[in-house]
């Protein structure tokens, strides 16, 4: 399977011919490397209500026919719009035809674009014989530690920018506790509030031993 980094928190994970794309923010994201009209999608993971991770989902979602996977708050607020939706919480998996995803706790806040509160997630994606897990916006916690014993990670998809999220210092951390082969990091360098030093993340969590961390430039893509 194939990880496309699109920018901000979104990625594209590809497999077998089918997309899914998580946290589509690509209208007015400066660092969106595909725009909302070409991106392709069979499904859409979400892991909170936030503009700059819901962005295009709707327009997407409508143009592709791809469902649309968001905890049940916000997923039923998609169901109003008309998009097939599945509604998971916490805990919860959902199984499509290219393969799953569980939403996981994440400490952070979310509100939808119609302003109403719920609760954010972290989503461990199996695609492939590979197993994912976007971190979603979160701060440092302990029970970042729980998913991988639900089964091998191979990537990680981490939060290090800071102020809105964990910063580079406390994804170190996190790091060592999610224990994925390989870490790509985001939510970093969009917008001046997350700006920080990939390079130096890259370095602390490799010397110190706990992950290989690949540092994707918008529009790239790793194979892990
Ligand atoms: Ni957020
Ligand atoms: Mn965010």
């Amino acid at each position: 399977m194939d990880i496309r980094f699109l920018g901000h928190a979104a990625f594209a994970l590809e497999h077998d011919g089918k997309t899914v794309l998580i946290d589509p923010f690509l209208t007015g994201n400066p660092k969106a490397a595909v725009t909302a009209d070409e991106v392709a999608a069979d499904a859409i993971l979400l892991t909170h209500g936030h503009g700059d991770h819901f962005g295009d989902t709707v327009e997407i979602a409508k143009r592709t026919g791809a469902p649309v996977v968001a905890i049940v708050e916000i997923a039923r607020e998609l169901a109003e719009e008309g998009l097939e939706v599945f509604d998971p919480n916490i805990g919860g998996t959902v199984e499509l035809d290219w393969g799953s995803v569980r939403l996981t706790p994440a400490w952070h806040t979310s509100t939808t674009p119609k302003g109403t509160s719920n609760v954010p997630a972290g989503l461990v994606v199996e695609m492939g014989d590979k197993r994912i897990y976007h971190l979603g916006d979160t701060g440092l916690f302990s029970d970042l530690a729980l998913p991988k014993r639900r089964g091998h990670l191979d990537v990680a998809l981490m939060c290090i920018g800071g102020h809105y999220t964990m910063d580079r210092f406390d994804a170190v951390v996190a790091a060592e506790l999610v224990g994925a082969d390989q870490i790509i990091p985001c939510h970093y360098d969009t917008f001046p509030p997350v700006e920080t030093d990939s390079q130096a993340f890259k370095s602390d969590v490799q010397n110190a031993g706990f992950s290989e961390v690949i540092l994707l430039q918008p529009g790239e893509t790793h194979t892990p």
